[in-house]
């Protein structure tokens, strides 16, 4: 039994095929459409090419009402927002569709593959375009009443930059890529970069991307902080677009996290690159699958 697995970033759409036993047999990567028409475009290409699956399971990048069918909000894709989803799949495919929020699939992916119940408690924090988190809670996806764990969203400085939330000083808006970039200009008097450039700065030492590392870092522990010490977990894994530049960043973050932490917590976890890489948000859409398919059978 095989499932179709897709996962809507905010600059890629990655997709493929993983069986019932969780092996890839096929994937993909495509550019994130600009806009509504070409967004249904693309899902219609891909729902149809592989309408021999047994079901659907979608990572969305922002918030999701499961009763309702609606993508709520989205950040960094608002054109999908008031939206619907699974009604929009099934004009393509007759396959159940299930949808959860994309950070949590991540976690919910590099839970059932990597982890497989080594560990209770797992937090996943993923770094590209948006910040996005989820939680592994007693073994479980935390999901609350509509995709909870919008770490991204959660405020290191409410006097800080302004998100495209509206809030201010939210995680995002320092550690997504276009937050280093920002941090990058501001210390470097206006120079503007990407992010290979940034990278081979760094790389050869200078100031102030050496720098913007160092305070990516603080950002990050920042805000991977409150949410250790609001779940106590042994494992935060880092993934998502950014987390491959892990050696510029995970040791000084962990060190800063020690500092933070609340006393009790400060031995207690480990600060991981996660390894299912960009991968981790598929795989979590073929545990949904996995997990929900048998439901809908029943009759
Ligand atoms: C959204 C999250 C999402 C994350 C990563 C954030 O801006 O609010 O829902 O998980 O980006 O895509
Ligand atoms: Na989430
Ligand atoms: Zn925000």
């Amino acid at each position: 039994m095989d499932f179709l697995c897709v996962d809507i970033g905010g600059t890629t759409i990655k997709y493929g095929v993983i069986s019932k036993d969780m092996l890839l047999k096929e994937f993909y990567t495509v550019p994130t459409p600009k806009n509504y028409k070409e967004f249904i475009e693309e899902i219609k290409n891909i729902t149809t090419r592989f309408s021999h699956t047994k079901a659907v399971g979608v990572g969305y990048p922002g918030a999701y009402d499961f009763e309702n069918d609606l993508m709520l909000y989205a950040p960094n894709l608002d054109f999908l927002n008031g939206r619907k989803l699974q009604a929009e799949i099934a004009k393509f495919i007759d396959n159940p569709v299930f949808i959860e929020n994309d950070a949590n699939l991540a976690a919910l992916g590099e839970y059932t593959i990597i982890e497989q119940g080594a560990v209770d408690n797992m937090l996943f924090i993923t770094l590209g375009t948006g910040v996005g988190g989820g939680a592994i809670v007693n073994r479980l996806l935390f999901t609350g009443s509509i995709t909870a764990f919008e770490a991204g969203h959660t405020s290191i400085d409410y006097n800080g930059r302004q998100c495209n939330c509206g809030r201010l000083g939210c995680l995002e808006t320092y550690c997504s890529e276009s937050g280093i970039l920002t941090t990058f200009e501001e210390i470097s008097q206006n120079r503007k970069s990407d992010i290979s450039n940034l990278t081979q700065l760094a790389e050869y030492g200078n100031k102030s991307a050496v720098k913007t590392f160092d305070l990516f870092s603080k950002h990050l522990a920042a805000g991977i902080a409150d949410c250790i010490n609001l779940l106590a977990p042994e494992k935060v894994k880092i993934g998502g677009g950014l987390s491959h530049l892990h050696r510029f960043f995970l040791d000084i973050t962990e060190q800063n996290l020690k500092k933070l932490v609340y006393p009790a917590y400060g031995n207690r976890f480990k600060l991981l690159p996660a390894e299912l890489d960009n991968k981790a948000g598929v795989y979590g859409a073929a545990a949904l699958c996995k997990q929900r398919y048998r439901d809908v059978q029943k009759p």
